[in-house]
């Protein structure tokens, strides 16, 4: 029997039309009487600009387009697709799943269009913070490899200007809204090289949303806190350990990498990742200064970036990581 790998037929992305620059920012904050700079926000971050959705568009709202493009770069329908996995700590809803609600407004879509729904795949969400989609990908990697699927919709989507705290200006400026997705499926080669998914549950509180629901209710505090230096930290010691791992696993070496496509949060953090790495920056795709970080969404939205302005082609090899609350992190090694 021959060995069944994932790779990825197309990528495609969505940002909510309302750009947000820094001088945008340090307006909106001036009005409460918080002070921050575009100087301060450039040269901690690396972050010019970000997306904010309107109040009332969900991430499913931002998914499906993302979805749609990335169909449609691979050369399929939403009838193709049997598993749709969304990667989100912004859902429409407790419950259900944002994928379930994806999977039925591309049914409605093409069914209005004179095509076939998607009704009956499964689909469902995964909660791994800002390493979201890596651990969707590895997930749906598997899926495919044992046979359980043949053609995944993997869809990272946020609304984090719903967490934001905008009188914390220490968080409040790092983050934005955005979507990103891609189709992977099966196939007889490689594709997916190596994955490497983890998580450490001691660090809870140094990222988090720490309300919750109870009686119908928000208890506690409902927008994001986070200890920026230790997450730093944390970061770019994970990062470096992670991506060895999957080198090691695929057999390959650091100067076989072509791309590097890390979770966009910090520029600081993406460089010191490229220097232990010894890669050179023009190796690495980088959009964090436009679209800010995107939690689950950032990694798919630089794949997209990269793949559509012609810097990631087909046939090389590209490593994406993630890391975030959890604390969580992770890799993934593939041939485009
Ligand atoms: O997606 C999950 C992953 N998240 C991350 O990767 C975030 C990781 N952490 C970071 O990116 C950085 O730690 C931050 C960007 C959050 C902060 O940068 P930093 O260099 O660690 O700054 P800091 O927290 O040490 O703060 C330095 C100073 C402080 O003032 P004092 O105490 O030195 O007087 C802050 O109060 O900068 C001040 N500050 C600001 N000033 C102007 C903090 N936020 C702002 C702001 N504008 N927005």
């Amino acid at each position: 029997m021959t060995q069944r790998f994932s790779r990825i037929a197309g990528t495609g992305s969505y940002l909510p039309p309302r750009r947000v620059t820094n001088q945008d920012m340090v307006a909106e904050l001036a009005a409460r009487g918080i002070e921050t700079s575009d100087e301060w926000i450039v040269e901690r971050t690396g972050i010019q600009a970000r997306h904010f959705a309107l109040p009332n568009v969900t991430a499913s709202d931002l998914a499906v387009p993302a979805a749609c493009a990335a169909l449609k770069a691979a050369g399929v329908t939403a009838a193709d697709i049997d598993l749709v996995i969304v990667a989100t700590s912004t859902p429409d809803m407790v419950f259900p799943s944002t994928a379930t609600i994806v999977q039925h407004k591309l049914s409605q879509k093409a069914l209005a269009e004179g095509g076939v729904g998607m009704a009956g795949c499964p689909a469902f969400d995964v909660q791994a913070v800002c390493s979201g989609f890596i651990y969707a990908l590895t997930v749906a990697d598997a899926m495919i490899a044992r046979g359980a699927a043949n053609r995944a919709l993997v869809i990272g989507a946020e609304v984090f200007s719903r967490i934001i705290d905008f009188n914390d200006r220490t968080t409040c400026v790092l983050f934005g809204d955005g979507a990103g997705a891609v189709v992977l499926e099966a196939s007889d080669q490689p594709g997916v090289l190596a994955t490497d998914l983890h998580a450490d549950g001691q660090y809870v509180d140094i990222l988090c949303v720490p309300g919750h629901v109870s009686g119908g209710q928000i208890l506690g505090d409902p927008l994001l806190k986070m200890d920026g230096q230790a997450v730093f930290k944390l970061a770019i010691n994970v990062l470096e350990k992670s991506a060895r791992t999957v080198l090691k696993k695929a057999g390959k070496q650091e100067s076989d990498i072509d791309w590097l496509i890390p979770h966009q949060a910090n520029i600081r953090i993406m460089q010191g990742t490229a220097r232990k790495l010894r890669l050179p920056m023009e190796k690495m795709v980088v959009t964090v200064q436009d679209h800010g970080n995107t939690s689950a969404a950032s990694i798919p939205l630089a794949l997209d970036h990269g793949v559509r302005n012609g810097q990631v082609k087909s046939g090389q090899l590209v490593l994406l990581e993630g890391v975030g609350g959890g604390f969580t992190w992770g890799s993934v090694l593939f041939n485009l």
